[in-house]
């Protein structure tokens, strides 16, 4: 055991900015959604760049990908393709709507979903698939909306990984599906604590989200009492949620927006010395982004590889014993007894995810960790497998 203190698998990056922006929303007297987080809204589109886009802030990314399928109109009798190798949240919005999951394998090089396999599973039943740019490295989105265009699917882009990931220097969120949706969770690239960002070009997709986030009401609490005909007047158009982000969070998500680029340089030099000290162990490194591109980092994921002389259990419980938090991404859904039982799903169907399961390991990488922690984890990795 070591007399350091802990070393967290992940903490927030959270500064004076941050802080002094809540406390002003404190005292403001609108402390939920309201000037605040229309601002975020408006600032998130202007990061992406694109006058088009619609942004909308929800209070969780589980939450714009339940708006974002109920606005395609997914319901019972659809299914919806998406990979094995990720959060139960990207395939349990499906079920909420009353459709079902059809899972398929990863591609081992990249660990995002086989493009390949997505064809295979294409039913007359699948109406669109959610692919997910796991750890902040972009799916090949061109072969994939080019398999969607070609079966008439629509798409649902789960980036809770990938802010600010690009494909061929475009950012994630901008590219041609019907929705984009980012997490802004307290261990995401940036974050509001909770909370989430739908985003669309379709004024349609927009439009029924919008209303689907607070309750289906035909008009906000802010926009009620803010317009220049302040009115009590709302009508119910559908039995909607609520999902809407608060403007404490908004607040959080206007701060750590300006600072995601220096965020991100901060990740890639990381990543980058991980890169470099672990070069010659057993270990299988991260896949690169293509050149020119961005990785968002938001996890660094190694793989023992075939010569490691520990396993992943006992790797875990070193880092442990060293004092560092380690996590894994993920227990693959076809393990989880909900999804193996209502699918009857069996390791056999999905060989890459569950070797990668079985080797893989999430080191801490975030921006509050020093160079000190950084050299640190890197110590104690060498001392295991070195
Ligand atoms: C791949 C993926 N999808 C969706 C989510 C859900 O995000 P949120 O916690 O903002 O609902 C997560 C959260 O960790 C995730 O990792």
């Amino acid at each position: 055991m070591t007399s350091q203190p802990f070393l967290p698998f992940a903490l927030p990056d959270l500064g004076d900015d941050e802080i002094a922006e809540v406390v002003d929303t404190l005292k403001s007297g609108w402390i939920t959604t309201g000037p605040k987080a229309k601002r975020f809204e408006q600032a998130f589109a202007e990061f992406l760049g694109d006058p088009q886009i619609e942004c909308i802030a929800v209070n969780s990314a589980t939450a714009g990908l339940h708006l974002a399928l109920e606005a395609i109109g997914l319901g019972p009798g659809d299914e919806v393709i998406t990979t094995t190798h990720t959060f139960t949240a990207t395939a349990e919005v499906v079920r909420y709507l009353g459709a079902d999951v059809k899972l398929v394998d990863i591609d081992p090089k990249t660990m995002n979903i086989d493009i390949a396999a997505i064809e295979a599973a294409i039913t007359p039943k699948t109406k669109a698939i959610l692919p997910v740019h796991y750890a902040g490295l972009a799916v090949d989105m061109l072969a994939l909306l080019d398999i969607a265009r070609r079966h008439g699917l629509r798409v649902v882009e789960d980036a809770a990984h990938a802010l600010p990931t690009t494909l061929e220097k475009e950012l994630i969120g901008t590219l041609g599906s019907d929705a984009t949706v980012f997490s802004f969770y307290a261990n995401k690239t940036m974050t509001t604590g909770e909370g989430g960002m739908l985003v669309t070009r379709n004024r349609e997709l927009a439009k029924r989200a919008r209303v689907m986030r607070l309750h289906g009401m035909s008009r906000d609490a802010f926009d009620r009492f803010t317009a220049k005909v302040p009115s009590w007047y709302y009508e119910i158009v559908a039995p909607g949620f609520k999902y809407n982000l608060t403007d404490i969070a908004a607040a959080l998500g206007l701060h750590q927006l300006k600072r995601l680029p220096a965020f991100q340089v901060r990740r890639e030099q990381i990543a980058e010395r991980f890169n470099d000290a672990f070069a010659d162990l057993p270990l299988i490194l991260p896949p690169q982004a293509p050149e020119g591109d961005t990785h968002a980092w938001h996890l660094y994921v190694v793989r023992l590889a075939d010569d490691a002389t520990i396993n992943r259990d006992e790797f875990i419980e070193g880092m442990f014993a060293a004092g560092i938090g380690c996590s894994v991404h993920y227990v693959p859904l076809h393990q989880h007894p909900y999804w193996r039982d209502r699918y009857g799903l069996t390791p056999e169907q999905f060989p890459q995810s569950q070797k990668a399961y079985e080797r893989t390991i999430s080191l801490p990488l975030y921006t509050a960790m020093s160079d000190a922690d950084v050299e640190r984890v890197i110590q104690a990795v060498r001392g295991l497998l070195a």
